[in-house]
């Protein structure tokens, strides 16, 4: 065939390196609106649910019998499954009906129920409805630290500069495992260094990332991952019972969780049981509800890149994400893993939880080069910043973060470098130089940091560990090096765990350690003049645009 030179040049566009695939119902490879899920039903005897979307009691199995022994309210569940799946869909879309309404009829709802619900919207509908259903009020943000050569220098001064770009949690994990405790306390002084009161985590292999957090090295865990069949969640070692335990273990010592889900995890790893991506996601969500945990990372996260090359792919991410607000569980909307060669389609797929803003609109910006990613390379990366901060200008939009001065992010930067340069010193780790500190300041990217010898950095982590190095060990050490801010605010987050308000749904720390969370910070949108505004202070910061003409120059 003669070809168009049109077609020629639209099959060599950045799109047309991205995968696709058309449906395969029959082994779960379609995102929402599968014939093969089930119908939703739901029977209760003596406060007992005996047959669960279609299937009888005795053919549960245990993922069946813990979602309807723990996650479903059974008080409400009959008044909420009698009435029609498209007048609940119309709801969530009224805004003359309260959040808490719709909440109380999702809990009491089955999984295929609320399955069908999400079928009858559109992703308007959808977004309309996520930022009328987001448990905080207030939306936030949450970012990645990461290098390629977990540069504790580099990873400490990345840290600080996201913190003081105002995100409200941070997440690092390593290149190397041996490395957990270092890229953790590193990160951990790079938050408290840029903002008081960002959370941090370190996401490693379940017994290191609890004994992370026991330690006091980090304030938040995050990557719990559950799944929505019985197989793929024994294949990763788990039932529910366990994640349910290893959920209390960190509540015990008053640090904040949530799980981590997504579409298209179980028919990656092989094991969908014929089921939609959206159908098996809505189990996993209520497997949370079921073990108590506040909170879920979902929005299909590492299995992206399956999902976007269906039909649906992004309104199925958008209705996962607003599922969990649905069932009152804090969420961080995904947006992280990179999964096209489009600038077009990405931006375009952050607009469904950009707009309606959700209690953390990525669950993982890349504050950093994407190259430097340790996770899977975010959608969004250190190259980003000035086009997020000029979406939020352009639409008035608050998406968690505020521009900042140069000058102010290289202070920041210097500053946790010296204070990470000091603990070291302090803790008998490998020295960091004045060198270091001074390319850590400046640096892109791994490349711009002088190497470290990683095995002395690695064997000296281990050793740290096993003298039994604390949180509170690295308060003391600022406080007595001339520290004492950043000593105060590390004290407070180990202070804040035996409180315990942030365990409350959605909760987050203002510069004065006061939870901002669901319970306190309710969102309460019900149409225009309501629900989360821009206040005047907020609006001056996040319309800052330093290379915008003033008056005085036109
Ligand atoms: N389902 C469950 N867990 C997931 N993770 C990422 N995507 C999913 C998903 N769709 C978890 C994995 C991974 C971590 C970053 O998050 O545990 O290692
Ligand atoms: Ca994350």
């Amino acid at each position: 065939m003669k070809r168009s030179k049109r077609f020629e040049k639209l099959e060599q566009m950045p799109i047309n390196k991205d995968g696709f695939a058309y449906e395969w119902e029959e082994v779960g490879l379609v995102c929402m609106e599968s014939p093969f899920d089930p119908k939703p039903s739901l029977k209760i005897e003596n406060g007992v649910i005996v047959e669960m979307d279609g299937k009888e009691r005795k053919d549960f199995d245990s993922l069946d019998k813990f979602i309807a022994d723990y996650g479903i309210d059974v008080s409400y569940a009959e008044e909420a499954m009698a009435m029609d799946s498209l007048e609940i869909a119309r709801m969530l879309v009224d805004i003359h009906v309260p959040r808490e309404k719709i909440v109380k009829i999702c809990c009491a709802s089955s999984p295929a129920k609320v399955t069908e619900i999400m079928n009858h919207l559109n992703v308007v509908e959808m977004m309309m409805a996520q930022m009328k259903m987001r448990a905080r009020k207030r939306p936030a943000n949450q970012a990645h630290a990461t290098n390629l050569d977990d540069n504790p220098v580099l990873l400490c001064a990345d840290a600080a500069e996201e913190a003081t770009r105002g995100f409200a949690e941070l997440e690092t994990t390593c290149a190397l495992a041996r490395y957990a405790p270092l890229n953790a306390i590193a990160l951990m002084l790079g938050a408290q260094t840029g903002r008081a009161g960002t959370l941090n985590q370190c996401s490693m292999e379940e017994a290191t990332e609890l004994e992370l957090g026991m330690r006091g090295f980090t304030s938040y865990a995050e990557t719990l991952s559950v799944y929505g069949t019985e197989t793929v969640l024994i294949d990763g070692g788990d039932t529910a019972y366990s994640k349910a335990f290893l959920a209390s273990a960190y509540a015990s010592r008053g640090i904040k969780i949530r799980f981590t889900s997504g579409t298209g995890s179980e028919v990656l790893m092989g094991s969908a049981e014929g089921r939609s991506m959206l159908y098996l996601e809505v189990r996993c969500l209520f497997l949370t509800k079921a073990c108590g945990v506040q909170g879920i990372q979902n929005g299909s996260i590492n299995a992206i890149p399956l999902v976007a090359a269906l039909p649906n792919g992004f309104r199925a991410m958008a209705a996962e994400c607003l599922i969990a607000s649905m069932l009152n569980i804090e969420v961080a909307s995904g947006n992280d893993t990179a999964f096209t060669h489009s600038d077009f389609r990405r931006g375009s797929k952050l607009m469904m939880q950009f707009m309606p803003g959700t209690d953390f609109v990525t669950s993982g910006y890349g504050g950093i080069p994407n190259f430097d990613n340790v996770f899977a390379g975010s959608n969004e990366d250190c190259d980003d910043y000035d086009d997020w901060y000029t979406l939020q200008r352009d639409m008035k939009v608050d998406g968690g973060i505020v521009p900042v001065k140069e000058e102010d992010a290289l202070a920041a930067r210097n500053k946790a470098a010296r204070i990470i340069q000091c603990v070291f010193a302090e803790l008998g780790l490998p020295e960091i130089t004045d060198e270091e500190v001074e390319a850590a300041t400046y640096a892109y990217s791994y490349k711009d940091m002088p190497p470290r010898n990683k095995a002395e950095d690695m064997k000296a982590a281990t050793t740290m560990m096993d003298k039994g190095t604390n949180g509170f060990d690295i308060v003391r050490i600022l406080y007595e090096n001339g520290f004492e801010e950043v000593a105060h605010r590390l004290m407070e987050m180990l202070k804040q765990r035996v409180i315990g308000d942030y365990l409350h749904t959605s909760a987050i720390f203002d510069e004065e350690f006061r939870v901002i969370s669901a319970v306190n910070d309710r969102n309460d949108y019900m149409g225009p003049g309501t629900g989360y505004r821009l206040s005047d202070e907020r609006w001056a910061r996040l319309k800052e645009k330093y290379s915008a003409l003033k008056p005085k120059d036109i």
